[in-house]
């Protein structure tokens, strides 16, 4: 199963003190070496942790595949296609959002979608659209000739963290906090099926899977039995386990839970 680690939030550490340091480009030579497949970072349109001087260095100078997540905002397009990343991941972006809060509306935005597509198509970066686990979406998906989808796992996320505590996990939005533990268990295992069906769905449709959003190094290990999800994009919790075991290693504990 691949793994994406996502820098962003090396950055976002830097911009809280705005100085240079820590500098996400040096975070490149030990992803690759902790064995990664890949580098993911956000271009966000208010660009609160990657710049666009750190996106440009990164997809430069890195020996790993950039998956580089964008909104349709055309600035942001434009700068994405210059830059030719390996893969484009489109992202709904809400400047208020501490981080990304669901999936792409897909049926929804398809103009823009199908426009940022073939920009992206027509510079051969490949392109995956984040979006909910659900069956218009992934049909959607497929009719705009994405050739990944990324689902996001938010949900499964929030509802595993209210089951077993919050462990490293911190809900970014709580709904009903104390629900039965045999409904919230249900809940778990009608999300993980939703995932599951709809990744072999999505597979037969000739797509390719990848997840991510609030994966950690306890909720991992069911979204890694999902045999159809091909690839984890994982930020937060890598990153926040970095600071006391440092990079590679915070980065090898994931790789070890995600042996199939
Ligand atoms: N995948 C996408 C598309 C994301 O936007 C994010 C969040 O930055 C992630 C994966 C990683 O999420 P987390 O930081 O919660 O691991």
């Amino acid at each position: 199963m691949l793994l994406g680690v996502n820098i962003d939030h090396i950055a976002v550490l830097r911009e809280a003190r705005q100085i240079a340091d820590p500098d996400p480009l040096d975070a490149l030579s030990i992803v690759n070496r902790a064995g990664a497949d890949q580098i993911t970072i956000h271009l966000r349109e208010d660009r609160r942790h990657i710049r666009d001087n750190d996106a440009e260095n990164i997809v430069r100078l890195s020996m790993l595949p950039i998956n580089l997540e964008c909104a349709t905002a055309p600035e942001i397009i434009n700068i994405v296609t210059d830059l030719k990343p390996h893969r484009a991941t489109i992202v709904p972006e809400k400047r208020e959002e501490v981080t990304t809060e669901g999936g792409l509306a897909v049926t929804g935005e398809q103009k823009a979608l199908r426009k940022a597509i073939d920009k992206f198509h027509n510079n051969e970066i490949e392109v995956s659209l984040f979006i909910d686990p659900t069956q218009e979406s992934i049909e959607a998906a497929q009719e705009l000739g994405a050739e990944w989808i990324e689902f996001h796992t938010g949900k499964y996320a929030n509802i595993y963290a209210m089951l077993y505590g919050n462990l490293s996990h911190t809900p970014y939005k709580i709904p009903e906090l104390d629900l039965p533990r045999a409904t919230l268990k249900e809940m778990l295992r009608n999300e993980l099926k939703t995932l599951q069906n709809l990744s072999h769905d999505a597979v037969g449709m000739g797509l390719r899977v990848a997840a991510g959003h609030g994966l950690n190094y306890h909720n991992v290990k069911e979204i890694v039995e999902i045999e159809t999800i091909e690839e984890l994009n994982i930020g937060q919790c890598i990153i926040a386990r970095s600071v006391y075991t440092g990079l590679e290693q915070a980065i090898l504990d994931m790789r070890a839970l995600m042996l199939r």
